[in-house]
This record gives structure tokens, C-alpha cells and sequence, in this order.
């Protein structure tokens, strides 16, 4: 039997906004994520990383091209199936945490799971050793807003993996943190991606995270380089 060896497979994105100016945002991009790998994509502010995440997230339409996650076309499928894939396959973790304020961290990190009916007592034991692991069980019953930016992004981490996605998609996950709380998020993101064995695709400004991926790549002028 052949194993499928990619997580993510884009191919000939073409991306156009009818409020844009510019053509083609996104001119036609390929690119191919192993399980296990880690892409950074790097690029000046506009040239189109958060539209390519958003495609590769199923978020977004392309307005032409193909995403194929874990061998699966994605491109001509309903939107019921399309939530199922982002709930069971892909794990997106954004600039900005995105947990839900309302409710505490414990509660962030069964939810998804509930969603994906797994058992309460089950989401809450993987919960509680995802925050073992990670030395955040002390704040297990801390609310959002109570936590520092940092520890959220972390939980925000562990939120975007705890239904084991073949394929992480981080937005700038380290954008709004200090440089040590970034290094200590990115160590998390890194440790996280080689017990999951997912492969991950990460958009960054900094030169100093994209370094520590297995690949780096260039978006400009609407393709990778
Ligand atoms: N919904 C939209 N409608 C029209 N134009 C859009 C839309 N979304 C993004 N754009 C434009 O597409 C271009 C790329 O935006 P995008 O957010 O992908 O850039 P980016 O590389 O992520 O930038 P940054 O590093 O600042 O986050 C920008 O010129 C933006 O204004
Ligand atoms: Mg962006």
C-alpha cells in the first residue's frame, strides 16, 4: 500500500480580489508540505502570505488552482465537507490567539473536541496532559483574559493540534510577542510538530524562526521562490 507522503499540496493558486487594483495577488503558487516539514514563508507586508494561508486553511476560495490535504482534492467539494476537513485535518493558529474569552482554558481545549465527539472525560484527561506537558496546569481554570500574551498564544498552540491535524497552518503565530515569549511559542510549535508528525506551514517576519524550518520560501510578486 502507497503512504500518502504530503500533508498539504498546492498547485497553481491564482488568487484575485475584485476590490483589488493589482490583478493576480497570488499568480500562481505550488508547493508541497511533508508530514514532518516545516515551511516558512517570508514576504513583505501585502505580498500575499495571510491570502495563501487562508486558501491553504479552506478559509479562503482560490480564484483558480488546487489544495490537496493529506491526498484529498479540496477544491470542487461541498462546504459541509470543507468543515469537516478544517475541524479534523487542520489546525490554524492566527496572529491573534482567537481562544474564546467566555470561557477558561481548560473549557478552550475541550470544545474543539466535543465538536469532534470525542467523549468529555476523554477531551478533558488529553486536555490536562497537553497542559501537563507544556507546564501550563496551573492554569487550567484561569479565563483568557487573566492569561499573558504569551501563555495564550501557547494555549492557543496547543488548541490548534489537540485533534491531531495532519497539517498545521500558523499565521504570524508570534506576531504580537516579545522576542523571548515568540522563541518559547515557536519551541512549542516545533515540539508539537515532531510528536504529531503533521507538517506545518508558518508565515513569519522573522528571519530568525523561518531559519529553524526545515524550508524557507519567498512570496513575491504573487509566487514562492
Ligand atoms: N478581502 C480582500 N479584498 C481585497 N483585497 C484584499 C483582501 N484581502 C487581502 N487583500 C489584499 O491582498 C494583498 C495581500 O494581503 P495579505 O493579507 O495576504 O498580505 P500579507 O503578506 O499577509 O501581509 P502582512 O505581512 O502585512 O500580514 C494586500 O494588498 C491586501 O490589501
Ligand atoms: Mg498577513
Amino acid at each position: 500500500m502507497s503512504e500518502v507522503a504530503f500533508a498539504l499540496q498546492i498547485r497553481n493558486i491564482k488568487k484575485s480580489f475584485s476590490s483589488s487594483d493589482i490583478n493576480f495577488i497570488l499568480s500562481g503558487v505550488d508547493l508541497d508540505v511533508k508530514f514532518g516539514e516545516s515551511v516558512a514563508i517570508v514576504g513583505k507586508s501585502g505580498s500575499g502570505k495571510s491570502t495563501l494561508l487562508q486558501i491553504c486553511g479552506l478559509l479562503d476560495e482560490p480564484t483558480e488552482g488546487s489544495v490537496i490535504i493529506n491526498g484529498s482534492q479540496c477544491s470542487a467539494i461541498s462546504d459541509d465537507k470543507k468543515t469537516l476537513i478544517r475541524r479534523n485535518s487542520i489546525g490554524f493558529i492566527y496572529q491573534f490567539h482567537h481562544l474564546l474569552s467566555e470561557f477558561n482554558v481548560l473549557e478552550n481545549l475541550t470544545i474543539p473536541q466535543l465538536i469532534c465527539n470525542v467523549d468529555s472525560n476523554i477531551a478533558e484527561d488529553k486536555a490536562i496532559e497537553y497542559l501537563n506537558r507544556f507546564h501550563l496546569e496551573n492554569k487550567k481554570h484561569s479565563y483568557i483574559q487573566n492569561l499573558s500574551g504569551g501563555e495564550r498564544q501557547r494555549i492557543a498552540i496547543i488548541r490548534s493540534i489537540i485533534n491531531k491535524p495532519q497539517i498545521i497552518i500558523a499565521d504570524e503565530p508570534t506576531g504580537n510577542l516579545d522576542n523571548a515569549n515568540a522563541m518559547v511559542a515557536f519551541e512549542l510549535l516545533n515540539e508539537v510538530l515532531k510528536h504529531s508528525n503533521a507538517g506545518m506551514i508558518i508565515a513569519t517576519h522573522s528571519l530568525e524562526m523561518a531559519n529553524l524550518c526545515s524550508k524557507m520560501l519567498v512570496l513575491e510578486n504573487g509566487t514562492l521562490k
